[in-house]
């Protein structure tokens, strides 16, 4: 049987950081709010002309340094995002060409917050097959691009950001299973409502680009799916809930990420927590936050690791892994 195995983790953040006193300058709100809501003390957020592709560069080689890996042994990019650079080429081409993997095939995933998770399952697919070897999954986003700053509903919740992993093919273990679900039929509730073939708003600020969302509705819906997403994963591998050693959720909300934790009767110290410097950078979350736990020596190799997303489509995922 083959695994595909994390060989190595990176992340990367843009300098510039907004706080929740920043945030109130602009809207009305207060550190105080937005904290007790939602857990976010600050976000980070991209310079004029930074890109997501620039953010996913830096992240891609810092998951290349600690993997040992060069762009000419990767096989395959996977890069999960729904804040791409341009329309067409994908952010993931124009990735490969920078990093000088000439030839490799790449490739986007959109699955909004769930981008990350559907590429590394779309990976291991890969690897699992004999298909690929050796594969750099990225999530990388500039949501606040995408941002309406005089929606005090929304703009408070995200920030930019990259993650990136390098699954290497390995016999004895790894990615052990991954979980994706989808259900378009609640889109309304969280989007973004105009695009290339709906036709944009050129009346409208950011020509009608914004997110939308009905965040109560998000939340429960979150938090049920998610619930449901952590059993399967733990069932699919006849594991009990006090197996984990580390949960590694989506950051968008520290009640939503508490909600998980309680369901898995798992201790808040065991569970990566970066929403409150990092707000919900969509398909940068789950990397941003696993890199962040495997430098600061959290994550040891060996351990037990579940690894969970919840976003706009609505979509949905998991994926159980042994770092
Ligand atoms: N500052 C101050 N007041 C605010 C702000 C703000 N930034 N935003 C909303 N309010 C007000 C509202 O206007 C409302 O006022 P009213 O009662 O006078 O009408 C009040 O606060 C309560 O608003 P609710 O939307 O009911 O607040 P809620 O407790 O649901 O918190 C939140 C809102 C934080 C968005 C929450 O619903 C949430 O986190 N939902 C999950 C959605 C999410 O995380 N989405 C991210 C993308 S999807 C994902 O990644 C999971």
């Amino acid at each position: 049987r083959i695994f595909s195995r994390i060989a190595g983790t990176g992340s990367y953040l843009p300098e510039k950081v907004l706080t929740n006193d920043d945030l109130s300058k602009i809207v009305d709100t207060s550190d105080e709010w937005i904290a007790a809501r939602t857990g976010i003390r600050e976000r980070h957020v991209a310079a004029e002309g930074e890109t997501t592709g620039d953010l996913a560069y830096h992240a891609a080689v810092r998951a290349m340094e600690a993997a040992g890996v060069t762009a000419s042994e990767l096989d395959l990019i996977v890069l999960g995002t729904t804040t791409p650079d341009l329309i067409f080429p994908s952010t993931a081409c124009l990735l490969q060409h920078r990093l000088g993997a000439n030839g490799c095939p790449a490739f986007d995933v959109n699955a909004a917050c769930s981008g990350f998770i559907y590429a590394l399952t779309v990976a291991d697919k890969f690897i699992r097959s004999g298909a690929a070897k050796t594969v750099l999954v990225v999530g990388a986003e500039t949501l606040t691009r995408m941002l309406d700053w005089n929606d005090r509903s929304t703009c408070v919740l995200f920030g930019d950001g990259a993650g990136a992993v390098v699954l290497k093919a390995d016999g004895d273990t790894g990615i052990l299973s991954t979980h994706m679900h989808a259900d378009g039929g609640k889109k309304e509730l969280l989007w973004n409502p105009v695009g290339v073939s709906v036709g944009f708003k050129p009346g409208e600020h950011n020509a009608g680009v914004k997110v939308l969302m009905t965040g109560n509705e998000v939340f429960k819906h979150a938090v049920k799916a998610l619930d449901a997403v952590v059993e399967e994963a733990l069932e699919a591998n006849g594991l009990g809930r006090h197996d984990i050693d580390w949960l590694i959720p989506h950051q968008a909300n520290l009640r939503i990420i508490e909600a998980t934790a309680k369901r898995l009767e798992m201790p808040m110290e065991r569970v990566v927590v970066t929403v409150d410097k990092h707000g919900n950078t969509s398909s940068g979350s789950v990397p941003l936050a696993l890199d962040a736990a495997v430098r600061s020596g959290k994550v040891q190799r060996g351990q037990l690791v579940l690894l969970e997303a919840f976003g706009g489509g609505f979509t949905w995922g998991s994926a159980l892994l042994r770092y």
